[in-house]
């Protein structure tokens, strides 16, 4: 699957994405929890990045899936994101770090979230609806 959204109808690249997240999921290295979350970054450009989690035998090491995929939009210089899809088992929302991560760059995401437990059932909500008081410097 090509990492470049390629239609013209943005409408289509929630499905795009969620495909995406699904797979890049099967990659993810977490055999201390067995918890496995897929995320899919589309950049402003029609660019996806994708990540997964990583765990480390010093637990508190493990980076999350967004923020791995995240990282990876920035290094590409990609900082302007339209949307991401993230699975995961139980359709649970992104944690409270990766919204203050995320909200970084983009505070109104749009953030679909695809249970992979429940015949990937989709939600739709948003970085700002999820984070509403993110931490801001003064
Ligand atoms: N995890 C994520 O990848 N994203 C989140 O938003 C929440 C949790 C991962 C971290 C850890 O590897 C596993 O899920 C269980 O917490």
């Amino acid at each position: 699957m090509s990492n470049k959204f390629e239609m013209n109808d943005f409408a289509d690249s929630g499905l795009w994405l969620i495909g995406l997240a699904i797979d890049v999921r099967s990659r993810a290295y977490c055999s201390y929890s067995g918890f496995a979350v897929g995320a899919a970054l589309l950049a402003s450009d029609g660019e996806a990045f994708v990540g997964c989690n990583v765990e480390n035998a010093s637990f508190g090491l493990t980076i999350c899936a967004e923020r791995n995929a995240a990282t990876s939009a920035v290094a590409a210089g990609k900082t302007e994101w339209l949307e991401l899809a993230l699975a995961l088992s139980g359709g649970g929302a992104p944690c409270g770090a990766c919204l203050q991560f995320l909200a970084e760059f983009a505070p109104r995401l749009p953030v679909i979230i695809v249970d992979v437990d429940d015949d990937n059932a989709v939600q739709f909500t948003s970085v700002d609806s999820l984070l509403p008081g993110r931490f801001t410097l003064p």
